[in-house]
């Protein structure tokens, strides 16, 4: 069968292989889950492996099959798996368990082992390819309804876990309930973040670059937030105008915002940082004052990486009561299409190319 993999740490190694097909008793016991590969999303950490900054091929492998964000359809299932049926639509959960106790405790989005198992990212093979075989305990289950946007599902665990933590660290405060709240980049992270914090009942000023209106501010405001460009007004004059921030959310991928993020946080606030950024890249601060202001502030800032099984169940219920309140806002971030595998050039070009993207995607195979 077809997969798209590249040479990690090395730019320009994209190409189209062929691997064996799985089979069902790949996985012992009776308890393997065929799927079909249906849609597999692409992000700015899919750029980033291909630009050579980030990912590792399985031991013993000297390539990577990338694709991190799937949704595919049971085909079939061992003897012993009654979580699933074939028909049902699943996405894969990308972090597989190390050896840490949080990996041991289901928690592997918060492994402290030194390197982690992502598939598609890191030392596991991803979805960009016809069929993979799972365990049922790490796929989760999607209803019919969402199953158009369900593609997004993964991008919105990661928005998930960030909002979830930040809300769970502000129980030190006894009685937090965030107004107003910052998200930074209006991408598919961005916007989804706008998205739940809207659905939380938050007031939100999303910034990013391009001055509106551009189908990302329109996103924005058909939320009922409100779109800010940098061009026009920094986060710290946005705090100014519409803060105290009692939550920012940082997903523009370019960390030195952080920086301007931790001064711009209001009193008791929590910033929420989200970017992946793999380059090497150095900024000055005024220390000082960031300092200053943390501690007589009593501010929080946490990282955030990957989702936990909860996240996802979050997920995919919070997409669902999207599609109540806000019914076709999430399929207007599906915005780049591109069909079959063979077209994979096509879909990666749209990462480097100068085209807005929300979210391009490949679809593998006819959905419904
Ligand atoms: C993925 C996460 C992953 C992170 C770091 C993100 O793009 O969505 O699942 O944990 O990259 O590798």
């Amino acid at each position: 069968m077809k997969a798209i993999a590249l040479i990690p740490r090395k730019p320009g190694s994209l190409f189209l292989g062929e691997l064996p097909a799985p089979e069902l008793d790949d996985v012992p016991d009776g308890r393997g889950v065929l799927v079909r590969v249906l849609r597999v999303g692409l992000c700015g950490t899919d750029r980033e492996i291909q630009a050579g900054e980030y990912g590792a091929p399985p031991l013993g492998c000297d390539f990577l099959v990338l694709g991190h964000e799937s949704l595919g359809v049971v085909e079939r299932v061992g003897t012993m798996v009654t979580e699933l049926m074939p028909g049902d639509h699943v996405v894969a959960r990308v972090r597989r368990p190390g050896t840490s106790l949080y990996d041991a405790i289901g928690m592997q989005d918060m492994s402290t082992d030194d390197e982690y198992q992502e598939h598609g990212i890191n030392l596991l093979h991803g979805f960009f390819t016809e069929q993979y075989v799972d365990v049922p305990e790490f796929l989760t289950k999607i209803p019919a309804g969402i199953r158009e946007i369900a593609v997004l599902t993964e991008p919105m665990t990661v928005v998930e876990k960030g909002v979830t933590q930040a809300f769970e660290i502000q129980q030190r405060l006894r009685i937090w309930n965030p107004k107003i709240a910052a998200v930074m980049g209006a991408g598919t992270i961005g916007l989804m973040a706008t998205l739940l914090l809207r659905l939380r009942g938050v007031d939100v000023v999303t910034l990013a670059l391009d001055e509106k209106p551009y189908l990302n501010s329109d996103l924005v405001e058909a939320l009922g937030a409100r779109y800010l460009s940098t061009r026009n007004m920094s986060l710290t004059e946005a705090a100014a105008a519409h803060g105290p921030f009692d939550l920012i959310f940082e997903a523009t991928g370019f960390s030195p915002l952080v920086f301007e993020a931790m001064q711009a946080l209001g009193k008791n606030g929590v910033l929420v940082m989200a970017s992946v950024t793999g380059g090497d890249r150095t900024v000055e601060v005024p220390a000082d004052a960031i300092n200053m202001g943390f501690v007589l502030g009593n501010k929080v800032a946490v990282g955030t990486v990957n989702a936990a099984p909860a996240h996802y169940r979050a997920a995919v219920q919070d997409m669902t009561l999207a599609e109540a309140l806000y019914p076709g806002w999430l399929s207007r971030l599906l915005t780049h299409p591109v069909r079959g595998l063979d077209n994979y050039k096509q879909a990666f070009d749209l990462l480097n190319g100068r085209e807005p993207v929300i979210k391009a995607y490949i679809d593998v195979a006819p959905l419904n």
